[in-house]
This record gives structure tokens, sequence and C-alpha cells, in this order.
């Protein structure tokens, strides 16, 4: 499989790792954890990576062990983390920056799945509007516009950091229920200032990406991921999903990665085999920007089908490649072979 470029950055081949937060962090910094995990990942012949999901502030993390990336400390492990990786392979290494939203101050998932912190140690969560995730959720507190720039500000330093750690990219959250998709969903965004969803506008949207793109770096990229559906009849459709994107594409926008739910804790999301492929396929042909998307993504049969019938720019994989870590080099049309080059004769 060929490599590629985007912007000035090469690209070894289709595949990149989808992000996942491990809610394993020190304080913020990458632990050991970090570097078995993502350690492994790139060892899986992967073209390049996206690191999980990293607060922009304290307030915008999801649970208290997030990864984080907004002042010194941080700023020093994420180098180091680097440093590390790249020393295994060279690949592009992009990180997801996010704040969470009203779906921040939650229990780690791999201990408690999907639970808010009771009232002793949880913190007041930011959202769009005053409306919680579901019952069992607290009620965020509305930004204000002040709230609004200052978030602004905080995506942009993280950004900023991010490319001081040696990332060769950044990749904006606007998906899965937090901050930025609070603000482009009907379902939590109920504002009537410029700031709503009347007019669609994507006035946070916009401004967020364009305070970025005017730190950004000549070499580095910035894309964003998108909700293509909330899976809902009152939530975002593909078509609002296209609006945003073009909105995007015009103040700069790199590329995008194209997922769907978590507004709401129950939507009727079917984790079908390759299930957004469709969606992005359409998207891809109505914004023409690079595209990629995940989602099932998860045995060899459907692996060929993406590549030939839908193909796009590129596929991210998540749970496959923690399952099977030689997954992409066990498939010998891909032409992965000057990957672990010592292990070639291993998958004969
Ligand atoms: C443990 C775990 C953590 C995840 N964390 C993130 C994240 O930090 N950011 C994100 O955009 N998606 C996250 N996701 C979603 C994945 O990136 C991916 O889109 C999803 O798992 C579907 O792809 P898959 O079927 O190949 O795993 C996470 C998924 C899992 C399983």
């Amino acid at each position: 499989m060929s490599s590629f470029f985007l912007n000035k950055v090469k690209f070894l081949n289709k595949f990149t790792v989808s992000p996942m937060c491990q809610y394993s962090s020190l304080n913020g910094c990458p632990s050991e954890w970090h570097y078995h995990h993502l350690r492994n990942l790139i060892e899986t012949g992967v073209g390049s990576m996206v690191v999980e999901s990293t607060a922009v502030s304290k307030v915008g993390r999801i649970t208290k062990k997030d990864l984080c990336l907004y002042n010194k400390k941080h700023l020093y492990s994420h180098k180091k983390l680097i440093k590390y990786l790249k020393k295994l392979r060279k690949i592009p290494i992009i990180l997801q920056i996010s704040h969470s939203g009203r779906k921040g101050s939650a229990e780690i998932p791999w201990i408690k799945k999907n639970k808010s912190l009771n009232k002793f140690h949880s913190w007041k969560t930011w959202a769009p509007s005053s409306i919680q995730r579901s019952k069992k959720w607290p009620k965020p507190k509305e930004m204000t516009k002040k709230d609004i720039e200052k978030v602004i500000d905080q995506f942009t330093h993280t950004a900023k950091l991010a490319f001081k750690a040696g990332y060769d990219g950044v990749e904006i959250h606007m998906a899965h229920g937090y901050l930025i998709h609070e603000f482009c969903s009907p379902v939590s965004n109920k504002r009537k200032d410029e700031y709503g969803i009347k007019g669609n506008n994507f006035k946070f949207q916009r401004e967020v990406l364009r305070s970025i793109k005017k730190i950004l770096p000549k070499n580095k990229i910035i894309g964003a991921r998108v909700t293509g559906s909330d899976h809902l009849p009152q939530g975002i459709k593909v078509a609002d999903c296209i609006n945003l994107i073009q909105k995007l594409k015009q103040d700069g926008l790199d590329y995008v990665c194209i997922s769907s739910g978590g507004i709401i804790p129950k939507t009727n999301m079917k984790f079908n085999k390759g299930f957004r492929l469709k969606m992005a396929k359409k998207i891809k042909e109505e914004c023409k920007i690079f595209t990629r998307t995940s989602g099932c993504i998860n045995d060899q049969k459907t692996l060929s089908l993406a590549l030939k019938k839908y193909k796009l720019d590129s596929l991210a994989l998540g749970r496959i490649l923690i399952r099977d870590k030689y997954f992409l080099l066990k498939n010998k049309k891909l032409k992965l072979e000057n990957e672990l080059k010592q292990y070639n004769y291993c998958f004969n």
C-alpha cells in the first residue's frame, strides 16, 4: 500500500489508529500504561496514529484520569512520549484535543460505565444550554460568551503545546456528545444567540478552528472528528454534517473523520460491520475533503469491502488492533510487508 501526503505530512498508508481514551493518566500526563498501549498500536503496521482525546482544561476533562495538555508538566511529558513513539516508527502522530462539556465529571468507564461522579467528587460541567445528558447526569452550566471565548483560547493553547511537543497535527473532537458536538446538535443546543443552531452558522466550531489555524505551523495538519448522525429523529442528520464540513473546509480544515452517536446515552445507533462507511462515502463525495471513518471495520472481509467499494482516503481502526495486533499485517494483499520485516515469515 502506497504512502501519500496530506499537506506536508507523509502518511505511510491509509490506516490510522483510532483514538482510544485510556483514563489512565498521572495528573494528566501519559503513564507507563500509555507507553505500553501506544507502543502496541504503533507496531500494527498503521500509516498514522491519533492519540486519545486530551483535555484542554481541568473542567474539560471527562474523568479525573484523562490525558491533559494545558501546562508545562503536561507539555514535557507529551514531548517525552512522542520522542519514544517516533523512535519506534516514523509515522504521523496526531493529538485529538477535546472539551468534555456536559459529559464530563464522569466515573472512569473501565471501573463504572456511563456514570457521573457523586456530589462529593464531581465538578460543575459546561454546555451550550443547561440541559442534562439524561436524568442521571447533572445539570451543566449554560456557557456565557465569555466562557465560549475562554474555551476557544484553551483549544488554541493546547494545540500550540501539541505542536511544541512534536505532534504532527491536532484533531478537534466535535463528536461523541462532548462540548463541540453539543453545540452542533439540536438535542443539546437550545441557545437563542448567535451560538445557537438557528441559521446553521456553526460559529463556535468555526471560531475554534480559525483560532488554531492562526498558530498552525506550515508542516502540521488540522482535522476534526465530526458527527454524521445523532441516530435520533430530532438529532443531527448527514445533511447537517455536510453543511458543517463545507464551512470548516472554507476555514482551512485538512481532513474529517466521520463518527456518530453519543449525544445522549441511548440512541438508535447499531454497531453493525462497517456501519459508517456508506455515510462517510456520501459526505466525501459532497464535501470533497480528505475523509476517514471508523466503526466495526474488524474482519478481513469488511476491510476489503471498505477499501474496494467505499474508497475513503483513510480508515481508522480501534478495538480490532487491540484484540488482534497483527490484523493488518496478516492481510498479504495490503502489502505492508515492509513493516516488521523480521516477522515476515510468520505471516505466510
Ligand atoms: C476504549 C475506547 C476509547 C475510545 N476513546 C475515544 C477517544 O478518545 N476519542 C474518540 O474520538 N473516539 C474514541 N473511541 C471511539 C474509537 O475511536 C472508534 O471510533 C470506535 O471504537 C469504533 O471503531 P472500532 O470498531 O474500530 O473500535 C473510543 C473507543 C473505545 C473502545
